[in-house]
């Protein structure tokens, strides 16, 4: 830190450069853009659809037609990105529903790339939303088998990218899943396909909306056998370092608020672009608070975007970006 020695008489004014909007926007270190936000959006069957979630207020879970009018909104706000969650018609033990060729993410990718061919389309890759027993891999004598749910997971990176995934996101916190789906999706003339790890990934309280939204809730135990202990942020640094190696082009911290130490961290020790995930029990406290009439909603949430960036995120997935982007103003 540069050491300066300061002039007795002349003192030293902060506030100086605090006096005017004008004066604050010139020297302000922190920037939020709407081409920084990825929107998530649970899709599901039917046509003409856009069912509100009650744990997410102004979330929907979209039918495919509603996603693309949606996307054509987004596009609208300078939003670039859409994050996608599928909720299948029915679910089975293997999950089969995440690697359908017809399951509702490829059918909602294709209709998006048909539509927006410049929108960049990213597809959640994991087994919870498509499994009876609610894990994130395949059960076999009570317990997630890793090595067993690659396989599952390769398949189901190669049919959302052959639907028009741009981006693959890997959730499932299985090791080697960034390997095995790099693989699957080069062996299937998938190269262009990049893959978002979600690297440091935290076992954490505050999925609980999004479980509600996509009726992914495990049926038994829970996931602490596969997602981060929120104590740890050395190992975070493991995961990190891992999935690159393992050709991730994009690495991940989640939850975002709760771990700005580990975003801070991670964007301290890698170069590769870091997203976080401001998740739905995030963005539920904070409209909860809104509507008892506790917070600003503007001011609250353009301070929470502005946090997760300033602490290091390139990328920042949130409920709140539709919003935010109608805040920042027109692109
Ligand atoms: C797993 C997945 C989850 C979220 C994103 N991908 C749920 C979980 O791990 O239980 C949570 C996102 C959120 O809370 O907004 N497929």
């Amino acid at each position: 830190m540069l050491q300066v020695t300061r002039h007795p008489d002349r003192a030293v004014r902060l506030r100086r450069l605090r006096r005017t909007d004008t004066m604050r926007e010139l020297v302000r270190e922190t920037r939020l853009h709407p081409h920084q936000f990825v929107y998530p959006m649970f899709v599901r069957g039917g046509r003409h659809v856009r069912e509100p979630i009650p744990s997410m207020p102004g979330q929907f879970r979209f039918s495919v037609d509603e996603a693309v009018a949606d996307a054509d909104a987004l596009r609208g706000l300078g939003i670039n990105a859409v994050l996608l969650f599928g909720l299948p018609d029915a679910k089975d033990p293997a999950g089969s529903g995440a690697y359908a060729d017809d399951g509702i993410v490829q059918q909602a990718a294709r209709a998006l790339r048909a539509e927006h061919p410049d929108l960049i389309v990213m597809t959640d890759v994991c087994l919870c939303e498509y499994t009876t027993h609610g894990h994130c891999g395949l059960v076999r004598d009570g317990e997630v088998d890793n090595d067993a749910t690659l396989e599952v997971l390769g398949r189901t990176a190669v049919t959302q990218a052959v639907a028009g995934a741009d981006v693959v996101a890997p959730s499932a916190m299985m090791d080697g899943q960034v390997a095995a789906i790099r693989r699957a999706l080069d062996e299937a003339g998938c190269q262009h396909v990049a893959i978002m790890g979600y690297s440091a990934k935290y076992a954490s309280a505050f999925y609980g909306p999004f479980r509600d939204a996509a009726g992914s809730a495990p049926q038994f135990g829970d996931r602490r056998g596969y997602q981060m202990n929120p104590p740890n942020a050395r190992e975070a640094e493991r995961e990190v370092a891992q999935d690159l190696s393992e050709g991730a082009d994009i690495v991940m911290v989640k939850p975002a608020l709760p771990y700005l130490d580990v975003l801070h961290r991670i964007r301290h020790a890698v170069t590769a672009p870091l997203a976080a995930y401001n998740v739905s029990g995030e963005y539920a406290m904070v409209k909860a608070a809104v509507q008892q009439g506790w917070l600003d909603e503007r001011r609250t949430v353009l301070e929470l975007l502005t946090a997760i960036a300033r602490a290091g995120a390139d990328l920042i997935i949130s409920y709140h970006a539709r919003d935010a982007a109608t805040w920042l103003g027109p692109r």
